[in-house]
Order: C-alpha cells, then structure tokens, then sequence
C-alpha cells in the first residue's frame, strides 16, 4: 500500500496555486492507481487476464508516482543554488566542465517532443552522472540509476500557467524554483 505524499511546497515563481494544486492532484491518482493495481493482481479470485493486465500498467502508475514525488520535493524550501563546494557541483563540472554547460544540455534534453520526462541520475557502478529521457512516466527508466533530478514536461505540468508553447518558459521556471540542496542532498545519499 502506497501512501500519497505531501508536499511543504512555498510560492512557486511563475506557477498559479491552481495549476500546483491540479498537478498533485494528478499525482494523488498514480498513487491510487497504482494501489488498485496491486489489490487486482494479488486477489487470485480475479481473472488472470486481468491481473496480467493489471501488471501491465504497473511500470507507468508507479512512474507517475515516483517521479512526481521526486519533481515535488525539489521545490520544498524555496530556491537555493548549488554551491560550488559541494561534491554534486564538483561532479557536473569533472563531467560537463562548466555547470552552465550542463544546465544548457539538460535544457536541451527537456524540449524532446513528446510526453515525459528530463532527469538527472547518478550510475554508481560508473560513477558517473547521466542525463536520460523518459517517455510517459516509465519508459526509458535506466536500470541501476538513482534519479535526482526529475522535470516533468508533460503538457499538463505547464499549460495552465505558460500555454502551449510555453515549454521553454516553464523550463526556465522549474529552474528559478529548484532548491539544489534538494538534489544534492540525493546525491550525497547516492554516495554512502
Ligand atoms: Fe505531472
């Protein structure tokens, strides 16, 4: 059983209170779809078809919730930097050279069409960082990486707020709100 998580999030800059609150809402229902999933494919009494079905399903409403959750909690604090001293920012630069660099490349990475997502994980068998692509909420997953960064470019996380074309924009903004001590306490998880 998955609880849905809730969010100390402050005034996002550029975001409406009522865009915010439909996107947690959308995010309450991976949560509550993905619990339906599990009751259907443990009741033995249901159909097999079905509960294969149901399992199907699993990778995109546990996506839908985990992502979402990573892309929430980014923002708890309010914005602050990523200091120059701290080992993520040491491993963007060893990786892209300057941070600048990375946050073009990630910028990027965020305009592939389509639904999806534009994160950042770290590969502990490598020890490198990786930027990936996901399609929907499940699809492009790398196995064995640890997301910390996770931008959800999906229409519904900006159009209320920037319109249609507005993509750009609201990428801009995911940025001007991101708390980097966030990410970088993720990262420093990674690294025990
Ligand atoms: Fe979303």
């Amino acid at each position: 059983m998955y609880t849905e998580k809730k969010f100390n999030l402050p005034e996002l800059k550029g975001f409406s209170k009522e865009s915010v609150e439909a996107h947690l809402g959308l995010y309450a229902g991976y949560v509550k779809n993905l619990n339906l999933i599990h009751e259907i494919v443990e009741n033995q009494n249901n159909p097999e078809y079905a509960r294969r079905e149901a399992f199907r399903r699993q990778g995109f409403e546990f996506g839908g919730m985990r992502n979402h959750e990573i892309y929430f909690a980014s923002f708890e604090g309010g914005p602050q930097s990523l200091s120059p001293d701290s080992s993520l920012y040491k491993k963007i630069i060893e990786w892209c050279g300057t941070f600048d660099t990375f946050i073009t490349i990630f910028k990027n990475l965020a305009m592939t069409r389509g639904v999806g997502w534009a994160m950042l994980g770290y590969d502990s068998i490598t020890d490198t960082l990786v930027q990936y692509w996901v399609d929907e909420q499940h699809m492009g997953h790398l196995p064995g990486i640890t997301p910390i960064i996770a931008l959800d470019v999906w229409e519904h996380a900006f159009i209320q707020d920037f319109g249609a074309p507005g993509r750009g924009k609201y990428i801009e903004a995911f940025f001007e709100n991101l708390n980097w001590s966030v990410i970088e306490n993720r990262f420093q998880a990674t690294q025990k």
